[in-house]
C-alpha cells in the first residue's frame, strides 16, 4: 500500500532522511517512532506529497508520488486522511461545520454531507456535541472531531502525527481504541507517528524506529520489544546494571509463555536458588511478553544451561 525504497531527503544542505526503505501493508497499524527531530513528520509528509524527497522512491497505491501532478496529489490526499497533535480545528466553526468542511470543499451535496457528518460523529461518540464550538471541548473530544473530519472523504489511509501527545494517558488510551476500531471496522490503514513507546506497544503491529533520519529498528512489535538489540535498548533508555560475580543470564519470554513460572519451576527442579537481577512484563496490544535477568553461581551454570536446552520456547543469552 505504501512502498518506500532508499528514500533520501534534504532541507538545504542537511540530510534529514537517510536511505529509508519500508513497506506498509494494507489494513495494518504501523508506527513510526523516534525522538524529537528524528524526521518522523517529514517522512509522513512525504507520504502524502506535502514534502518533496530528493532520492529514492515512494509509491502509494502503486504510484510514484514524485511523478504526480498537483491535481493528482489533490486526489491522492483525498484518500489519505491526517490528524495532528494540536487538532487543527477551526475555532469559529462548530463541530458539525468542522467535520462538514472537507466535503463542502469537494462539492458534496448537502444531504450527503448531513448523512456522513451524523454517521461519523456517531462513530466517534460526539453526536451530542454537534453544535458545540471547539473551545467548549476537551482535548480528547477535539481529537475525536478531527478524526471524524479526517474520515469524511472515505480515505484508505489515516496518517496520525502525534495525535495523542497533547492528551493525558487515559484519554490517549481512548483515542487509540478509537483508531483501532476505525482500522478494524472501516479497514483503514493507520500510520502512527509518535515518540511514546506506550502508544506503539498498545496499538501497532509493526514499527519503524527512526533516529537522526536513519532506521535503527524495524519489525513486528513483539520481536522489537521482546529481544531489543543494543541500539533499541539505548533508544528505550534501558541500561543493565549487572552483578560482577557469577554468570548473568537474560531470559526472554514470548507472549505464549510469559505468564508461566519458568524460573520458579527451574529452581524447584534443579533444587537451587537464583538471584533475580531484574525483570519486567510488558503488554503489547493484547499480548504480554517479558524478560528476566538472573544471576547464577559458576558452579550451577552448566546445570542451568542443560535445563534451558530442554525448554526451546525460552530464548536466553549469557550477558
Ligand atoms: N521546513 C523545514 N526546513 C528546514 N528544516 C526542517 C524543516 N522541517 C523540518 N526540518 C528539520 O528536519 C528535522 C526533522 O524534523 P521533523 O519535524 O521531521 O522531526 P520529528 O521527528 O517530527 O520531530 P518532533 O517529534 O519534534 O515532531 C529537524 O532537524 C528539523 O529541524
Ligand atoms: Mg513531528
Amino acid at each position: 500500500m505504501i512502498e518506500i525504497s532508499n528514500l533520501g531527503k534534504y532541507f538545504g544542505s542537511s540530510k534529514i532522511l537517510h536511505d529509508i526503505t519500508l513497506k506498509i501493508e494494507q489494513n495494518e497499524i504501523f508506527a513510526i517512532v523516534g525522538h524529537s527531530g528524528a524526521g518522523k513528520s517529514t517522512l509522513l509528509r512525504c507520504i502524502n506529497g506535502l514534502e518533496k524527497y530528493n532520492e529514492g522512491e515512494l509509491k502509494v497505491f502503486g504510484k510514484e508520488i514524485s511523478k504526480m501532478s498537483e491535481d493528482e496529489l489533490r486526489y491522492l490526499r483525498k484518500d489519505i486522511g491526517m490528524i495532528f497533535q494540536h487538532f487543527s480545528l477551526l475555532e469559529q466553526k462548530n463541530v458539525y461545520q468542522n467535520v462538514a468542511l472537507p466535503m463542502q470543499l469537494w462539492g458534496y451535496k448537502k444531504s450527503e454531507i448531513d448523512e456522513k457528518t451524523e454517521e461519523l460523529l456517531t462513530l466517534v461518540g460526539l453526536i451530542h456535541k454537534k453544535n458545540s464550538y471547539p473551545k467548549a471541548l476537551s482535548g480528547g473530544e477535539k481529537q475525536r472531531v478531527a478524526i471524524a473530519r479526517a474520515l469524511t472523504l472515505n480515505p484508505k489511509i489515516l496518517l496520525s502525527d502525534e495525535a495523542t501527545s497533547a492528551l493525558d494517558p487515559k484519554t490517549t488510551l481512548s483515542i487509540l481504541e478509537l483508531l483501532k476500531t476505525i482500522n478494524k471496522t472501516l479497514g483503514i490503514t493507520v500510520v502512527l507517528v509518535t515518540h511514546e513507546m506506550s502508544v506503539v506497544k498498545n496499538a501497532a503491529k509493526r514499527a519503524l524506529l527512526l533516529e537522526h533520519g536513519e532506521i535503527i529498528g524495524f519489525g513486528d512489535i513483539e520481536s522489537l520489544f521482546l529481544k531489543p538489540d543494543e541500539k533499541m535498548r539505548k533508544f528505550l533508555g534501558e541500561e543493565d546494571i549487572l552483578p560482577n560475580y557469577g554468570v548473568n543470564i537474560r531470559l526472554y519470554f514470548p507472549s505464549t509463555i510469559s505468564d508461566k513460572a519458568i524460573v520458579t519451576a527451574m529452581a524447584r527442579e534443579l533444587d537451587t536458588d537464583f538471584n533475580i537481577v531484574w525483570g519486567r512484563l510488558e503488554k503489547l496490544g493484547e499480548k504480554v511478553v517479558g524478560s528476566l535477568v538472573i544471576n547464577i553461581s559458576e558452579t550451577q551454570i552448566e546445570l542451568v544451561k542443560e535445563y534451558l536446552k530442554t525448554k526451546p520456547e525460552v530464548i536466553w543469552e549469557e550477558l
